[in-house]
């Protein structure tokens, strides 16, 4: 048994050496990986069990080492989160989205399932664009990114959109490709 589980099992209130009964460990054991299957928590850097403030990454997922997520973030599974992305507190993204290197996603923002980022406009090239998601704003299902843009903050883009030009703040914007419905 790993150290970690060992150790989990004792913030449990569970001594796992002085366990005599394996029906009873074996119980706590499903507990254990009931727990680990559902969600699969980020350890601190320094090896400590998670906190409730560790982002959710449904499984599978593929978050790049390198990518920063804030606080309770959460990453719907078979989403791929890239090197260097960043994405701020509360955020959720949504089930298959593809979030890659360049990419910047602000504090509590919505990215419904299966959205699409992009970070190069003649691909393949070696000129990779950023892109941009400030706080608050909300894509809907399937949308496209393309790379180069700011969608503001605030700002709504409603399912199935390709978004290709920056979108200012407090705005609806849809269609492919998105143009402006209303104000928020
Ligand atoms: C963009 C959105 C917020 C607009 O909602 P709304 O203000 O109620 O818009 P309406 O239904 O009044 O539609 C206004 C016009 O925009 C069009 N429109 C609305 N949503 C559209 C979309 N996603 N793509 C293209 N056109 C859209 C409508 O057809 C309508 O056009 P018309 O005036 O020519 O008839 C909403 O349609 C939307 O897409 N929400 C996102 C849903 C989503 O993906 N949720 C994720 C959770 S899983």
């Amino acid at each position: 048994m790993s150290d970690w589980i060992e150790k989990r099992l004792g913030q449990l209130g569970i001594d796992v050496r002085q366990s005599k009964h394996n029906s009873e460990m074996n119980h706590y054991l499903e507990l254990l990986r009931e727990e680990i299957r559902i969600t699969e928590r980020f350890l601190s850097e320094d090896g400590q069990p998670p906190t409730m403030d560790a982002p959710t990454i449904w499984k599978p997922s593929n978050v790049y080492p390198s990518a920063k997520l804030g606080k309770r973030v959460s990453v719907g599974m078979f989403s791929e989160i890239g090197n260097n992305v960043i994405v701020g507190d509360l955020t959720r993204i949504g089930k298959g989205s593809f979030i890659p290197e360049g990419v910047t996603i602000g504090k509590d923002c919505f990215i419904g399932p299966h959205c699409c980022f992009t970070n190069d406009r003649f691909p393949p090239s070696p000129n990779w664009e950023k892109t941009i998601v400030e706080d608050n704003a909300a894509i809907g299902a399937g949308v496209t990114v393309l790379c180069g843009v700011v969608i503001g903050t605030s700002s709504i883009i409603g399912c199935g959109s390709v978004v290709t030009k920056s979108v200012p703040p407090h705005e609806i914007w849809a269609g492919v490709p998105a143009k402006k419905l209303r104000n928020r």
